[in-house]
């Protein structure tokens, strides 16, 4: 299969030195490349600021923003068979740029927001036959506030992600999760704490299954 993976954060930008972004390491999406290579998967990465090797075989598209990386996705989603977005992409970015750096004196205490474009609605429209993944980074009624996700944005399946513990989600190298499918034949599994490389293992695992059973 052709894999569009996207892993990391974006930046979002006040002046060409101050930025908004989150705690995205990376580490969940770059798990998911070197799990789809050694399957035998072609693999694109958008990726995001961040301070790892990029996955020997696959061909590594590199952004800051979220804006960089709605581009990057909708130039390459037509190639892929499965887009999983394990990105981090911030919500909101502020509403003015600077184009040179701001001095402390021209600056005001309160920072105008606007939300980002959401990237996984933005491809819907060009979904076809493709399986779309999304991750959703949940703090408390994981399961329930992932399946609105999934249904929100038109996926085939979520990979709902507990962020609230410090050995799980942002930043670290185990993670816990429930993998939920909009379809009942590849339905819900709930996986204990295991390593990114083993999670991403079983995202692709599942990822083939739905892949067989829509007949691509
Ligand atoms: O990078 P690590 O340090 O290894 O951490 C891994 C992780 C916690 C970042 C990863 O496992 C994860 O949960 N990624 C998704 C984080 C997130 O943005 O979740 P969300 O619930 O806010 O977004 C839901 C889905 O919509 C995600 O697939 C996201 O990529 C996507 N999205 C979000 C915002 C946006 N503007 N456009 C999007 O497409």
């Amino acid at each position: 299969m052709k894999i569009l993976v996207t892993a990391g954060p974006t930046r979002e930008y006040a002046d060409p030195v101050r930025f908004l972004s989150n705690r995205s390491s990376g580490k969940m999406g770059y798990a998911i490349a070197r799990a789809a290579l050694a399957r035998g998967h072609d693999v694109v990465l958008v990726s995001g600021p961040v301070s790892l090797a990029a996955p020997p075989g696959a061909r590594l598209l590199a952004v800051e923003t979220a804006d960089e990386m709605l581009k990057a996705v909708l130039d390459t989603v037509e190639w892929c068979d499965a887009l999983i977005m394990a990105a981090a992409v911030a919500d909101w970015r502020p509403a003015r740029k600077s184009p040179r750096k701001l001095k402390k004196r021209e600056m005001e205490p309160v920072l105008k927001l606007e939300p980002t474009p959401d990237i996984l609605s933005s491809v819907r429209p060009r979904k076809g036959r493709r399986i779309f993944v999304g991750f959703a980074a949940e703090t408390e009624n994981i399961a329930a506030a992932a399946r609105a996700k999934l249904r929100e944005k038109g996926l085939d399946m979520i990979v709902a992600n507990d962020v609230s513990k410090p050995d799980s989600g942002f930043d670290v190298d185990t993670n816990r999760a429930v993998l939920i499918s909009a379809d009942d034949a590849t339905g819900q599994v709930e996986l204990p704490l295991m390593t990114k490389d083993a999670l991403a293992d079983r995202i692709l695992a599942w990822t083939e299954k739905a892949a067989a059973h829509f007949g691509l």
